[in-house]
């Protein structure tokens, strides 16, 4: 994953709603969308058919006019720009579609070469040598005289990823990129697409279903009925790819997202320990008061799907055996469980019992190398709650 820059913003959304005029009624299909996309950044788009997804990357993407609210792109702002102007910010960024989108009549140096004669600099010789430097690069160097007829879907898809970011856009939205392609091609095809923005730097907001590519995300969106919310189920499973579809509906249904302030506690050693704790961004600082009464630092936790608090709901009425408090400049904001659902995940679930097991002992093994002072338990409690019966 690249080290995302978080202090440029590329992307600035804000009460952004969208409307489709069908026949004579207005039908609403973005609501209040606020977000940003920063330099660099890999931010996934997940939510149902017909959520808005496609809307939201086609106004992004210059595609269609922003209605109401405010959409800069690139520190400009699209509400109010003509066609002109949207053409032109068009031509600043890249695409890959669902359905690669090349042009049949053209080879694949061709289709690759027209984003590049699309820019102010064009010089046809520089053109042709980059676009067949970037084919090099997704693999098809050998192919760029043929037409994309004789390509399979995933080498179609690699020429559309060539022509996305042969113009070194700072900026590429994919919408559903893999979804015509069988699973392990549309795998390598975004494990191709992920490096490639990398080494370039650019910053990408892709589309998809697929909670398999979910791991490299900087960022998960998740799009629900027009509005954005927190990906919960899709942060869970990348924490606990042990639960089941219907688990996770359950768990994201009953979780609830809370952001907290630098400084603030999100948990105070020796309170009754009644909830779960995921990190979704920021930074956290784990302590434990010594036998002098002095906070010792343990440890930090930073990144996203790091979990807390677990250690306290797996005993009975178990008390917190540490301070845990939000710091660095971001707000922290986590997903939080509370007891009762989070025994039951653990119950319904043994593979995510020996899951959240070995990683309590691994932090146990880490307090003890860390903390020679005072000794915590010396392996993971059993785990007793629910399986009472
Ligand atoms: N051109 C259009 N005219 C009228 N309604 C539209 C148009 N495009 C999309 N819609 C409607 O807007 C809503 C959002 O559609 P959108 O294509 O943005 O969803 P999506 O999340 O991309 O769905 P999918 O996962 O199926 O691609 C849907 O109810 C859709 O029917
Ligand atoms: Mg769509």
């Amino acid at each position: 994953m690249s080290t995302p820059n978080l202090t440029e913003k590329l992307v600035e959304i804000e009460k952004l709603n969208h409307s489709y005029q069908d026949a004579n009624q207005s039908k609403q299909v973005l609501f209040d969308v606020t977000f940003p996309i920063y330099a660099g950044t890999n931010v996934f788009l997940t939510g149902y058919s017909g959520s808005g997804k496609t809307t939201l990357v086609s106004l992004i993407g210059c595609l269609r006019s922003v209605q109401t609210g405010s959409l800069k792109l690139l520190g400009e702002e699209l509400n109010g720009a003509n066609e002109n102007k949207l053409r032109d910010m068009r031509r600043k960024i890249g695409f890959v579609f669902q359905h690669f989108n090349l042009l049949d009549f053209m080879s694949i140096r061709q289709n690759v070469q027209q984003s590049l004669e699309l820019q102010a600099d064009f010089s046809p010789r520089k053109a042709r040598i980059r676009s067949e430097e970037m084919l090099d690069m997704v693999g098809l160097g050998d192919r760029v005289n043929d037409y994309p007829k004789a390509l399979s879907g995933g080498q179609k898809q690699r020429v559309a990823i060539a022509r996305a970011l042969v113009h070194k856009p700072r900026l590429v939205l994919a919408d559903e990129p893999t979804a015509a392609l069988d699973s392990t091609t549309g795998r390598e095809v975004t494990t191709l697409f992920q490096s490639l923005a990398e080494q370039l730097k650019c910053a990408v907001l892709i589309v998809t279903h697929n909670r398999r590519v979910l791991d490299v995300a900087d960022e998960i969106l998740h799009m629900e009925d027009g509005r954005l919310g927190t990906a919960v189920g899709e942060q869970l499973s990348l924490v606990f790819p042990t639960l089941s579809d219907n688990q996770l509906r359950d768990i994201a249904n009953q979780a609830q997202h809370r952001t907290y302030y630098p400084g603030d506690i999100l948990i105070r050693e020796g309170d009754v320990a009644d909830e779960f704790f995921l990190l979704l961004q920021g930074k956290v600082e784990v302590t434990k008061k010594n036998s002098n009464g002095q906070h010792v630092k343990l440890t930090e936790l930073n990144k996203r799907g790091d979990y807390f608090g677990e250690m306290g709901l797996l005993q009975e009425n178990a008390l917190r055996a540490a301070t845990i408090t939000a710091r660095g400049e971001k707000e922290v904001a986590v997903l939080t469980i509370k007891k009762e659902i989070f025994a039951k995940m653990v119950k319904d679930s043994r593979l995510t019992k020996a899951l959240i097991k070995d990683e309590m002992q691994q932090r146990i093994e880490e307090n003890l190398r860390s903390d020679g002072s005072e000794s915590p338990q010396p392996t993971p409690p059993d785990i007793p709650i629910g399986e009472r019966s």
